[in-house]
């Protein structure tokens, strides 16, 4: 019966697939290799053959995992972005891709201007891919040692003697971290907590929809306890039957009175195909060239990266979270990875503090994550916490302080409650007062949002002007040394402040905002008060240097002396940088990018000692990665040939 039925379905059904499908009579095929990759990140080969008549808008749609239906694919890459394809129909792509605990497939589609459906934008207002004609599908692609723990990091705790590690698995397995002082001996040995967040946590779309939501794994959080002082430990985590991590190595903190930092805000990451939302290709710049400086700095110095908010740009697709702490683990197994809270992370409509000047302020920047992907994947000193009002987990890492050489650092949230009453407040208040300043002569602030900029970005004027009244007097009061933030994709520094007023004298905070890390979107800079609409952008006085370039800062600090600096990411040298005594006197020397680190001062100069050794070994195996990087820019530049990009305004 079934054999007479199913030639008879088939005829039924030929023409209507042949109305759709024009190319029905080819047989595309579609193949990828290899069909398992050893590790998260490594790179796959995709070919395709047999498209008539092609297009250049038909695309590869990237699938995982791989039964998803069409319209739910994680991003795409046009067939075109292979030149070879328009004349031949057949072509081939190299993609790197991390490991989403679910195999990944592969489909190709035809897509025509006709089809393009103006009401189906991405976040670039882009149209999205058609999925009408589905040509072929790949195999599954998985990963070999799936249960391998991955996208390792590390944080400081509550404790000098103390480093958790976090990582993300595909089960709930009990997983170790077993670590000791030498590669051949981890004879120390701790168990994991293993936390998860359901699609049900989620706050609002895209997050808690099919589209962004799919399963995040297993975290994994451990504290490696009783360190010695200074000492390097090596460590790894997994267990024997769902296999180890490469093994890591960190310093822990120790005595000494220096300290070195990296820090940034609105970073982001990349991915080698074209998804929902817009992505950071100058995040893979930022890595690199902080991993640079950290080969140079050597493995006896210890030292840590702050990223102070907007972190993925995730923004409720989960994998890209995935994509993100892939990316650093390079930097973050190594060295603690600290973050603020920013809108990107939390922001949603019925988030439960918005008072009435924060209305048009707080929107739905964070996708529907409503902080918890933020709370669970990092685990930050302290134990601030606000609820969500809903079943997701409460939102934590909002505030919290620790010491390391000769400064205090301090972060904050500027998207939970901050003024007086609120527990932040107190949090803030009793810190800073009790600053040891002999232990610590330098208190350096953090926060996404800035107090002081002069980009024009006005809907933010509000949050400024609550900052200004509640927090300044207690940054000035307790003498904070330097206020950094982020939010604003511009490298921006002042002078020391005080109600928009400078002094070189009181030992004001000076005020540095570092949100140029990736995100590409740039607020103009303020224009003349009396022009508005003309594109004359006066710099005020206060604003002592203004940056347009990517980058990141750099923070080096002796018991004498701080020193800030800002390394572009075009060419990997300083081209900003501010001292300050422990007296708080500044003394700031804008110096000409030019001249490259080995002239950026004395304050710097045992960083630089360090860097001058490196960098002709690492100067060969970064050019590579230099000319990768804009080989690969070129590729996504004839990908992307007719989109245009609209810049709006997501800060
Ligand atoms: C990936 O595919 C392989 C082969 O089809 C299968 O054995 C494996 O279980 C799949 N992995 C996952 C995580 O689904
Ligand atoms: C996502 O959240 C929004 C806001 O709460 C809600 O209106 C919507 O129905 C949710 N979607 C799903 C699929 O649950
Ligand atoms: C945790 O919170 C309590 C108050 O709720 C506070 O007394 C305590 O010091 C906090 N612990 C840490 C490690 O911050
Ligand atoms: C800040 O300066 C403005 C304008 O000069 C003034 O009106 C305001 O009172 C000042 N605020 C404080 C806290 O000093
Ligand atoms: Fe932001």
């Amino acid at each position: 019966m079934n054999m007479d039925l199913l030639p008879r379905l088939l005829l039924l059904l030929l023409p209507l697939f042949s109305l759709f499908d024009s190319s029905s009579q080819s047989p595309v095929s579609i193949s990828v290799s290899p069909t398992v990759l050893a590790n998260s990140g490594d790179t796959l080969r995709i070919r395709w053959t047999g498209v008539d008549s092609p297009s250049d808008l038909d695309w590869l749609g990237i699938y995982s995992p791989p039964d998803s239906p069409d319209d739910l694919f994680i991003g795409y890459v046009f067939l075109s972005s292979d030149p070879a394809y328009r004349t031949s129909g057949s072509g081939s792509i190299s993609l790197p891709l991390p490991n989403l605990r679910a195999n990944y497939s592969f489909r190709v589609f035809r897509w025509s201007k006709s089809e393009i459906d103006p009401k189906k934008l991405d976040h670039d207002h882009n149209p999205i891919p058609g999925t009408r004609h589905h040509l072929a599908t790949s195999e599954p692609v998985g990963f070999l040692a799936e249960r391998r723990p991955e996208q390792v990091h590390l944080s400081f705790t509550d404790r000098d003697d103390e480093m958790r590690v976090m990582f993300v698995t595909g089960d709930k397995e009990e997983r170790l971290v077993r670590f000791g002082k030498s590669e051949r001996k981890l004879q120390f040995s701790v168990k994991s907590s293993v936390d998860r967040y359901e699609r049900e946590d989620m706050c609002d779309s895209p997050a808690n929809e099919t589209s962004g939501w799919r399963d995040p794994g297993w975290i994994h959080s451990a504290v490696m306890k009783g360190l010695k002082k200074g000492v390097r430990y090596f460590y790894q985590v997994g267990s024997d039957s769902g296999g180890w991590s490469p093994i890591y190595r960190f310093t822990s903190r120790d005595d000494s009175d220096e300290v070195f930092a990296f820090l940034f805000g609105d970073m982001g990451t990349a991915t080698p195909y074209t998804t929902f939302s817009r992505t950071q290709g100058e995040s893979i710049s930022t890595m690199k060239w902080i991993l640079r400086d950290l080969e140079a700095l050597g493995p006896s110095k210890p030292s840590f990266v702050s990223h102070i908010g907007d972190i993925s740009y995730a923004r409720g697709y989960s994998w890209l979270w995935d994509h993100f702490f892939t990316q650093i683990e390079p930097v973050a197994a190594y060295v603690p990875y600290h973050v603020c809270i920013g809108n990107h992370e939390y922001d949603w409509p019925a988030q439960p503090w918005k008072p009435d000047w924060a209305q048009t302020i707080y929107g739905k920047d964070g996708g529907g994550e409503c902080g918890v992907p933020y709370s669970l994947r990092f685990s930050m000193p302290g134990n601030s916490s606000e609820p969500t009002g809903s079943r997701a987990p409460a939102t934590r890492n909002l505030y919290y302080s620790f010491d390391v050489g000769p400064v205090h650092f301090v972060y904050m949230s500027t998207e939970t409650n901050f003024l007086p009453g609120s527990a932040q407040y107190d949090f803030l208040k009793n810190d800073l007062e009790s600053v040891d300043r002999e232990r610590t002569p330098f208190v350096v602030m953090q926060g996404h949002r800035p107090m002081y900029t002069t980009s024009y970005e006005s809907r933010d004027a509000p949050i400024r002007a609550k900052m200004l009244e509640h927090l300044e007097p207690l940054f000035i009061e307790n003498r904070v040394t330097l206020a950094l933030w982020g939010h604003v994709h511009r490298y921006e520094r002042f002078c020391p402040l005080r109600n928009f007023t400078c002094s070189a004298t009181e030992g004001y905070p000076v005020h540095v905002v570092i949100g140029m890390a990736g995100q590409d979107w740039q607020p103009l800079w303020q224009p003349r008060s009396d022009h508005l609409a003309d594109p004359v952008y006066p710099q005020p006085a206060r604003s002592l240097y203004r940056g347009g370039e990517f980058g990141y800062t750099r923070l080096f600090a002796s018991r004498e002396k701080l020193t800030l600096s800002y390394v572009g990411n075009h060419d990997g040298k300083v081209h900003d940088k501010v001292e300050i005594l422990a007296s708080g006197l500044v003394v700031s020397s804008p110096i000409d990018g030019t001249e490259g680190l080995q002239k950026a001062g004395a304050a710097e100069s045992s960083f630089s000692w360090f860097m001058k050794g490196a960098s002709v070994l690492i100067l060969g195996a970064f050019m590579g990665y230099i000319l990768g990087y804009v080989s690969h820019a070129q590729r996504e530049g004839t990908m992307r040939w007719r989109w245009t990009p609209v810049k709006n305004d997501d800060v």
